[in-house]
């Protein structure tokens, strides 16, 4: 990795937003075969948020986000330069981002979507710290937000007791290269496993009658669990390691260790690979279960506003999933 930098890349604020409903094990329980138990146990998740109602959708969560993060600091919108939404659930597949651009009134910032599943805010954050880097841009809100319970299978226990719905935002300003706190990031995809975890379009096999062309749909979630668990158990330690190494940092100067909400049982696993004690790991998917994109902002906000993070504290944050893809970013906060 090679970064041409005029200027530091630090995260101002945070804010995060979440329906108002909690789905508990029990609640699913009641429509497919599973029970708490098999769950909390084979994943540590033990209630999520699911959007529900016509009237609410992801750009309201990512609104909301947003704006607590704008508030923290007095951010008048119009100071905004990009807003990138990581998402994998927008509601619009031309893009979301330009919704929540006008909605919180960032007059005068371009706003894209970034795809990459659950690992789309870590993307989405190096993205945005390249832009600052360079001197492009000034101010940056990056969302991660999704909304899978709509692309869930409600039937299908192997994934329907996984997902939850949120959104979180931060939002980054350059600053002087004494005081840069994205520090570095190491990241990966392989196509050749895309199939392990997909939303599929699916082309229906009879054609328009008149132009022989196939039209079709966007299916449900499909996962390989067993596949995504060892997937993420043997990459991302590999990723952190890269990382930490180029920063020539220890694994006992590591403060925090922030993955991607998937799974107690896989952050667990990839906390003991790599030798850090469990008292490092931020973890609050018991509450959300798996909320994609949103998940490591949601905890990130949840600890800060916990106290739990000090400054200079040194975090390091890995996001895993769908493509696949993985990879690290090391934060001095
Ligand atoms: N309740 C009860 N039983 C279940 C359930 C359920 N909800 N789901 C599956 N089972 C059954 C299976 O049918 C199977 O029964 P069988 O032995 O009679 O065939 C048995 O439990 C074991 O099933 P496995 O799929 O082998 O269970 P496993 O221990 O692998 O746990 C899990 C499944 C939790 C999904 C695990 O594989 C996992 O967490 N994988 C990672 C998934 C993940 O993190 N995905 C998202 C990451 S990327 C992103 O976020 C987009």
């Amino acid at each position: 990795m090679k970064s041409f930098m005029i200027q530091g890349a630090k995260i101002l604020a945070t804010g995060s937003a979440i329906p108002s409903s909690s789905t508990t094990n029990h609640d699913i329980s009641t429509i497919v075969q599973t029970s708490d138990e098999w769950i909390f146990t084979r994943t540590g998740i033990k209630e999520r948020r699911l959007l529900k109602g016509v009237d609410q959708s992801i750009i309201d969560l990512a609104v909301s986000a947003s704006k607590k993060a704008l508030d923290k600091i007095a951010m008048h919108p119009s100071q905004l330069d990009l807003v990138i939404l990581a998402t994998s659930s927008p509601d619009d597949l031309f893009g979301s981002a330009s919704k929540i651009q006008s909605k919180i009134g960032a007059s005068n910032a371009v706003a894209f979507d970034l795809t990459a599943a659950c690992s789309g805010f870590v993307l989405s954050l190096v993205t945005a710290s390249q832009f600052l880097y360079t001197g492009a841009y000034r101010n940056i809100l990056v969302v991660g937000a999704d909304t899978l319970s709509k692309w869930i299978d409600w039937s299908d226990r192997s994934t329907c007791i996984l997902f939850g719905d949120a959104a979180a935002a931060v939002i980054l300003q350059s600053c002087s290269i004494v005081d840069n706190s994205v520090l570095t990031f190491q990241l990966n995809s392989d196509g050749n496993y895309a199939n392990h975890l997909s939303i599929a379009y699916e082309t229906d096999i009879i054609p328009h009658p008149k132009l022989n062309l196939h039209q079709g749909y966007f299916k449900y979630i499909s996962m390989n669990g067993k596949e995504v668990y060892k997937f993420a158990v043997f990459q991302v330690p590999l990723s952190i390691l890269k990382c930490l190494n180029s920063l020539n940092m220890s694994i006992e100067e590591v403060d925090w260790l922030l993955l991607h909400q998937a799974n107690e049982r896989i952050l667990n696993a990839i906390a003991e690979k790599l030798s850090i004690s469990s008292k490092k790991i931020i973890s609050n998917l018991c509450k959300y279960g798996n909320t994609s994109a949103a998940s490591i902002p949601l905890a990130l906000d949840e600890a800060i506003k916990q106290n739990k993070i000090l400054s200079n504290d040194i975090i390091v944050i890995a996001g895993f999933g769908a493509g696949l893809t993985w990879g690290t970013v090391v934060l001095r906060w």
